[in-house]
């Protein structure tokens, strides 16, 4: 998508790029991450207004450090670097880089010695987030100091001609109180971008393009219900309607009243909308399949099948649209986190070339909070935008072992129980994902005089910003306690329930 403005963020590697770009799109401005060799032959395309250089792990002075091509010191642009950052702008521009004493990471306190332009309207002591092996040890009479610290006496420097800034701790992170500040003053005071860019400015220039992209020609997606793809269908069908076709299928591995308030909600739509009902041929495939890549793939084909024949059947198609989200496209030193590897992620992949359509990602651009501005944006109510994240695979992955329509029976009921209390104690707003697993054993219990031998059922809830790290959401236990007690009252066959309280990595949300 065309931006008229932007700031291009080049990554080194650093764990908080992504950090970078999101903060400045909060104030308003588009920022892109692109990877520390990006060709500055395509700069100019992406009408950048400033250019911030990340921080990395790396030392300048390593066999292979990432340097970026020194011209991009002479394109007139203003300059940013952060930490690694701060030391490549040194590096490349006769400062001397050198590893300090001690490795510093923490919390410091950097007394600001100039207040004109990046640190503008901001107290003499900040609090700043250090994490940096190496240090600045001297400048080049060109640059001024307007910062320091008891451990780094040269924390923030101004090239006294040129715009180029560079600062040792992190701005991005919140363990820098006033960075948002900081980074405002480089992007607004600085660059002087223009605060233009929201969801609704997003909106009316993606139907746009989109528009003069497709024109007449015919569009399908696949709608899962889930937030991306359904904000993907709603901006696409405001620029084609009835253009475009979205295919739900039902897989039978959906959550208790999943499809009926799908089909409600969705029938009324400005897209022609199918629904296909295949819960038997994938349970049918699934008969006897324990291993979870084997139930994954076996899913995703089948997926792929009843799409194909669906599509087939509405003819002369020339677009597939996707959700892809930003996270999955960026090409970064860092972002790629090892997720992807770990479990075979189904999705539409290979759909496109196999049946000659070109693909449209809408969303391939845009973080998950800002997707969920945009399905605002479009009227999208509350209950579909605020949804947790649900895998392709479905149930499938939260029924340890064996599939069968017995065992759903049990997971569903039990999965309701706890996001309906979530929701009624307001915890579900605060959690990434929370949802019930049906574990393979059998433990014993009592029930009134009973012995009894059932089921466990395992809750899981996570906070997380993005999925790829996670930590296990900490639920007052008198909530836990009414989601155990109903559950196992109200579900016949559970015995008993358990919390899961794993961190990802080691573990993965999802426990198939
Ligand atoms: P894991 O379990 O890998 O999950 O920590 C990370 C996030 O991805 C979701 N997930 C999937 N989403 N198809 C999807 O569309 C899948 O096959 C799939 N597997 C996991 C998971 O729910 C979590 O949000």
């Amino acid at each position: 998508m065309k931006h008229e403005e932007s700031i291009i963020v080049l990554d080194f590697g650093s764990q908080y790029t992504q950090l970078i770009a999101r903060r400045i799109r909060e104030f308003g401005v588009y920022s892109e991450i692109k990877q520390f060799d990006f060709d500055l032959n395509e700069l100019d395309k992406l009408n950048p207004k400033g250019i911030i250089l990340s921080g990395g792990p790396s030392s300048v002075y390593d066999k292979n450090a990432p340097l970026p091509d020194k011209k991009l010191f002479d394109m007139g642009y203003p300059i940013l670097g952060i930490c690694y950052g701060l030391q490549v702008i040194a590096h490349l521009n006769g400062g001397k880089v050198a590893g300090a004493l001690h490795r510093e990471y923490g919390r410091a306190e950097l007394t600001v010695d100039d207040h004109s332009d990046l640190f503008f309207q901001l107290e003499n002591f900040l609090t700043v987030w250090m994490s940096h092996g190496d240090r600045l040890e001297n400048m080049t009479d060109d640059f001024k100091i307007i910062g320091h610290t008891g451990n780094a006496p040269i924390a923030a420097v101004r090239h006294k001609i040129k715009p180029f800034y560079g600062i040792q701790f992190h701005p991005e992170v919140v363990h820098t109180p006033k960075g948002n500040k900081i980074l405002e003053n480089f992007v607004i005071k600085i660059c002087g971008c223009s605060k233009s860019w929201n969801a609704s400015s997003f909106v009316d220039t993606a139907v746009n393009e989109i528009k003069n992209k497709v024109g007449q020609e015919q569009a399908i997606c696949a709608l899962s219900g889930g937030v991306d793809s359904t904000v993907a269908a709603y901006l696409v069908a405001r620029a084609i309607g009835k253009n475009l076709t979205c295919i739900f299928v039902d897989t039978g591995l959906l959550r208790a009243g999943e499809a009926e308030q799908v089909n409600n909600y969705f029938g009324e739509a400005d897209f022609k909308f199918i629904h296909v009902d295949a819960g038997q041929r994938f349970l049918t495939k699934l008969d006897r399949v324990m291993d979870p890549e084997k139930k994954r793939k076996i899913i995703g084909e089948e997926f792929i099948r009843v799409f194909e024949e669906e599509a087939k059947k509405i003819g002369d198609i020339n677009y597939l649209i996707q959700g892809t989200l930003y996270p999955d496209v960026i090409e970064s030193v860092s972002t790629k986190g090892p997720s992807a590897l770990i479990k075979s992620h189904h999705n539409v992949g290979g759909l496109p070339e196999k049946m000659g359509l070109k693909l449209l990602e809408p969303l391939r651009e845009l973080f998950k909070d800002e997707v969920r501005k945009v399905g605002k944006e479009l009227k999208i109510p509350e209950n579909i935008l605020g949804r947790h994240p649900f895998p392709g695979p479905g149930l499938a992955v939260r029924i340890l072992g064996e599939i069968t329509n017995e065992r759903l029976a049990i997971l569903r009921p039990a999965d309701k129980i706890y996001i309906e209390e979530l929701k009624k104690n307001d915890q579900y707003d605060k959690i990434w994902q929370a949802f019930a697993v049906l574990l393979p054993v059998q433990t014993v219990g009592v029930m009134g005089d009973e012995r009894t031998y059932e089921n466990v059922i395992a809750l899981r809830a996570v906070t997380s910003m993005d999925g790829m790290t996670a930590d296990w959401a900490k639920i007052p236990n008198d909530i836990l306690a009414k989601i155990s007690n109903r559950i196992i009252n109200e579900v016949k066959g559970v015995n008993r329930v358990v919390y899961d309280i794993s961190s990802k990595p080691p573990s993965t949300i999802e426990w198939e």
